[in-house]
């Protein structure tokens, strides 16, 4: 088995593993989708396909919205598993006598595979509209919250290419669907697509895929360093290369098996008013300049499915995107700080709002370096909060990182505020782009740190343990609970019982 080649095939995958319902009925793509669709996420439940959205191409949301279907995506049983693939990759070393040469050229072989490929013809191009006949209207573009400035394409795979390199960039960025032929394009200060766009003189080409394999929809989210390909990534990840096709109208290739292509450019201060917008951050957010995305060719499958998604108030189908790339990410992110054992970005805190970090602890101010190290990497660099544990503590029992934050802290010393960037859609600072930011270090401390002898954490002996363990049932005390293990103790488990 693989991860499913196109968005066909994973709706198949969808429908026979009882994970996706039809909803056959009209529904209204303003507004009644979102609420249907709001109600079904926090619930739980299935991907849904409206047949009957206003429009003759149906509507898949929700795909992406449980721990189980985005393992089914990856045709993973966790997606740690995934991330093992990644780490196993990355931690390549010389190999020493021929099995570990021959384990080497697979796992090289498996890099170069991961190239995507051209194609002369692919289903993309089936139906082929220009000039006149582009109509963005066609589609069943969602208008999601109350306050939205109108229609937004959320789910798409932006495709540029750096004009100075040739290198080619997929990202994610909402696009606000302005008439029949133009939208928004909502790439924020600090994404690779607003680097292209900066280096184009005058302007810059631009495709975008809709409905796509669900490994390539994910990586079109995953924030890759500006130098490598997110279709490789794709690649590398579906265990096969992304087939392309090059565009009609553009110089640039695209997903040969997406349902819908736009084609078309952006150009040098050719700006819209961009929002208001409900975001994942659960705020809308403001209007601000954005480029103009201007269609030159609209290319589709036969009878294309439109893929969309809802952001808002956490948590939201994102989430498990989210969740996907601090998973898959982590081997990396250990690469450059291997003190780290484990981290968690809840997704009450929309991701960039808190890390929590686990870490080695093995000398004064550890723990400082470690967020400063953070707050220099990627993507993360635009995190508000970073909690560090020891590494003993579940970063992903929240209760657990609470016993010890509020435990091991004593704020004046423990606190660390600094500033530095933020998240393009944050509120909350004074300046927009730029604020304060906090760390947290609940390790233990040693005299080192300027405190008294840290004290030792309370836990039982394996010897008593043992012992309860062979005499429970003497007790009369039903089925035996697990032993607790003091420091690796769930709070909320024994809340529970
Ligand atoms: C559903 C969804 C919607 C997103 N919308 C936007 C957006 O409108 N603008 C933006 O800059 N990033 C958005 N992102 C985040 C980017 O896709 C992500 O940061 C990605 O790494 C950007 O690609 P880049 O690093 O190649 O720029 C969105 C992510 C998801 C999952």
């Amino acid at each position: 088995m693989a991860p499913a080649a196109s968005l066909r095939d994973w709706i198949a995958v969808l429908e026979r593993e009882n994970e996706l319902v039809r909803v056959d009925a009209e529904v209204d793509p303003h507004l009644e989708v979102t609420e249907i669709v709001d109600r079904t996420v926090r619930s739980g439940g299935p991907a849904l396909l409206f047949t009957n959205a206003k429009s003759r191409h149906p509507l898949l949301i929700n795909q992406f919205g449980t721990e189980r279907r985005m393992c089914l995506a990856f045709d993973t049983p966790s997606l740690d598993a995934v991330a093992g693939k990644l780490e196993d990759v990355l931690e390549m070393q010389p190999p020493q006598g021929l099995a570990e040469k021959v384990r080497g050229l697979r796992k090289l072989k498996s890099i170069a595979d991961s190239l995507p490929k051209t194609t002369r013809s692919g289903p993309a191009q089936e139906v082929v509209l220009t000039g006149e006949e582009i109509d963005l209207g066609l589609l069943p573009v969602q208008t999601c919250w109350p306050g939205d400035a109108g229609p937004f394409i959320t789910l798409p795979a932006v495709i540029t290419k750096d004009p100075r390199t040739g290198v080619r960039n997929v990202g994610m960025y909402r696009m606000q669907v302005l008439d029949e032929r133009r939208t928004a394009m909502h790439w924020q200060i600090h994404k690779d697509g607003r680097m292209d766009y900066l280096a184009a003189d005058g302007r810059l080409e631009v495709a975008v895929a809709l409905g796509l394999d669900p490994v390539t929809t994910y990586s079109a989210s995953a924030p890759l360093p500006k130098h490598i390909d997110e279709l490789m990534l794709a690649g590398f990840l579906k265990g096969e290369p992304v087939e392309l096709v090059r565009c009609k109208t553009v110089d640039l290739e695209v997903p040969a098996n997406a349902e819908v292509v736009l084609e078309g450019y952006v150009q040098k201060d050719d700006l819209t008013d961009e929002g208001p917008f409900g975001d994942h951050t659960g705020y809308y957010t403001g209007v601000e300049p954005f480029p103009v995305f201007h269609v030159t060719a609209m290319t589709m499958r036969e009878g294309a499915i439109y893929p969309s998604i809802v952001v808002g108030k956490p948590p939201q189908e994102d989430a498990w995107l989210g969740k996907a790339t601090e998973r898959i990410f982590l081997p990396a992110v250990k690469m450059t700080v291997p003190e780290i054992v484990d981290y968690d970005l809840p997704v009450a805190g929309a991701f960039h709002n808190c890390v929590i970090v686990s870490i080695r602890k093995r000398f004064p101010g550890h723990a400082q370096k470690v967020m400063h190290a953070l707050w220099g990497l990627g993507m993360l660099s635009l995190s508000k909060s970073i909690v560090v544990v020891d590494e003993h503590v579940n970063v992903h029992d929240y209760e657990e990182v609470f016993f010890y934050v509020t435990a091991n802290v004593d704020p004046k010393r423990d606190v660390l505020l600094t500033e530095g960037p933020l998240d393009h859609l944050d509120h909350s600072p004074t300046l927009q782009f730029y604020g304060g930011k906090l760390g947290i270090d609940a390790t233990a401390k040693g005299t080192q740190e300027g405190t008294r002898e840290w004290p030792p954490e309370i836990e039982m002996s394996d010897e008593i343990k043992a012992l309860v363990d062979s005499r429970w049932a003497e007790y009369g005390l039903g089925a035996a609970p697990a032993a607790v293990d003091g420091r690796h103790s769930s709070l909320r488990q024994l809340l529970r019982r």
